[in-house]
């Protein structure tokens, strides 16, 4: 069943090319415009939408905070990502024009259950996004977005992560081309380099070996801190989710800019970071910052684990190790950063002699609240 692989999170590491390509498959047009169809909801009633509120758990919470990025920056309708486990215990304030995406790969998440019923209740539309076909979450909603990643048997989210952000993108890029705003050049040209995405996963997965060597180097570790700005921030995030899962160690993820507020006072001598560094292109200004707050804990003796494009040079002097990816459109990056994340959680777990499919006290989907 494991393909040959030591674990299913191994094989479904390897899988994701394959996943996200499938999750892609007959939503772009040979004109290279989306259609999602199978939406079910009405372009008119999409160009209404005046907020869109995504709920999700865990890693799919992750996914949302990526999502936000892109759905405000390409359709410019406000958008907030919420835990669903907080969401309808605050009285959130939701409409008729309110969209809201509720984020599952098991599609039996009892929290994000919870709150898309609570969505429908106040007269929300609902778009599930979700892996499993015919569970509760799509079925209790009014519309849903298949991801393709195929069964995800390992507890720890990989390829359904991949396929969720795949989804999240093509939800943010259809409601632009519905809606038309001034990025539609953008949008095409995003589209175009999305239905390549699966070669460059794959690109980035056969440069694994020397990340997997670095992550046996740190199994006697106490804490790992993972730093990021802009959607890399949410992908610090998730990498600090998958070694607390795996590998039960102390893991953080922070917004550099938060660093002087408070983080940095917990470098010290030899203390892994791991910076994920956004595209030297495009968003340049905070590029350039980041290098600056690699310089800062560098200094203050943090180990610099730094994940950057390949042609980024600029961070080359202070990085104790470089881990380089394809470069991408910024808003695309974490399919591309959050792969090396996953890998390293996965052989640092092993080494450490943690069981990386059933990590203690977890279940694969949280059925109760
Ligand atoms: O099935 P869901 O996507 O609703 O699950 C949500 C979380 O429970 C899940 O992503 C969890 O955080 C994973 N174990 C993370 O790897």
């Amino acid at each position: 069943e494991k393909g040959g692989y030591a674990s299913f999170m191994l094989k479904e590491i390897a899988e994701q090319p394959k996943a996200v390509a499938d999750t892609l498959l007959g939503r772009i047009d040979a004109s290279g415009s989306l259609s999602l169809d199978e939406l079910r909801i009405p372009d008119a009633e999409l160009r209404e939408v005046d907020k869109v509120v995504i709920v999700a758990c865990g890693t799919a919470f992750h996914a949302g905070l990526i999502a936000k990025y892109a759905i405000e920056h390409w359709t410019r309708i406000p958008c907030e990502v919420e835990l669903a486990s907080e969401f309808r215990y605050r009285d959130p304030i939701l409409a008729a024009r309110t969209l809201v995406v509720a984020v599952s790969q098991s599609g039996e998440t009892m929290d994000t259950l919870m709150a898309l019923r609570h969505a429908r209740e106040q007269g929300s539309k609902v778009l599930a996004i979700c892996n499993t076909n015919g569970s509760t979450i799509p079925r209790e909603s009014d519309a849903v977005l298949y991801t393709h990643a195929g069964p995800e048997v390992a507890v720890a989210s990989t390829k359904a992560f991949l396929t969720q952000l795949v989804a999240c993108y093509l939800v943010a890029l259809y409601l632009g081309q519905v809606r038309g705003t001034k990025w539609g050049d953008e949008i095409h040209a995003v589209i175009r380099e999305l239905a390549q995405i699966g070669g460059q996963v794959e690109q980035v997965l056969q440069t694994m070996e020397p990340v997997r060597a670095l992550a046996r180097s740190l199994a006697d570790r106490d804490t790992v801190l993972f730093l990021g700005r802009h959607v890399g921030y949410p992908v610090a995030l998730e990498g600090a989710l998958k070694l607390k899962e795996l590998a039960y160690m102390h893991a953080e993820g922070f917004a550099a800019g938060e660093l002087k507020h408070g983080p940095i006072a917990l470098i010290e001598e030899g203390v892994p970071v791991v910076v994920v560094v956004p595209s030297p292109r495009g968003r340049s200004v905070l590029h350039d910052k980041i290098v600056s707050n690699i310089q800062e804990v560098r200094a203050r003796g943090a180990r610099t684990i730094v994940i950057a494009e390949e042609g980024d040079e600029a961070v080359v002097p202070y990085a104790d190790h470089l881990i380089r990816i394809p470069a991408t459109p910024v808003l695309l990056q974490p399919l591309m950063a959050t792969v090396p994340l996953q890998v390293f959680a996965c052989e640092l777990a092993t080494a450490r002699g943690n069981e990386v499919d059933q990590p203690r006290n977890l279940a694969k989907s949280v059925t109760v609240e």
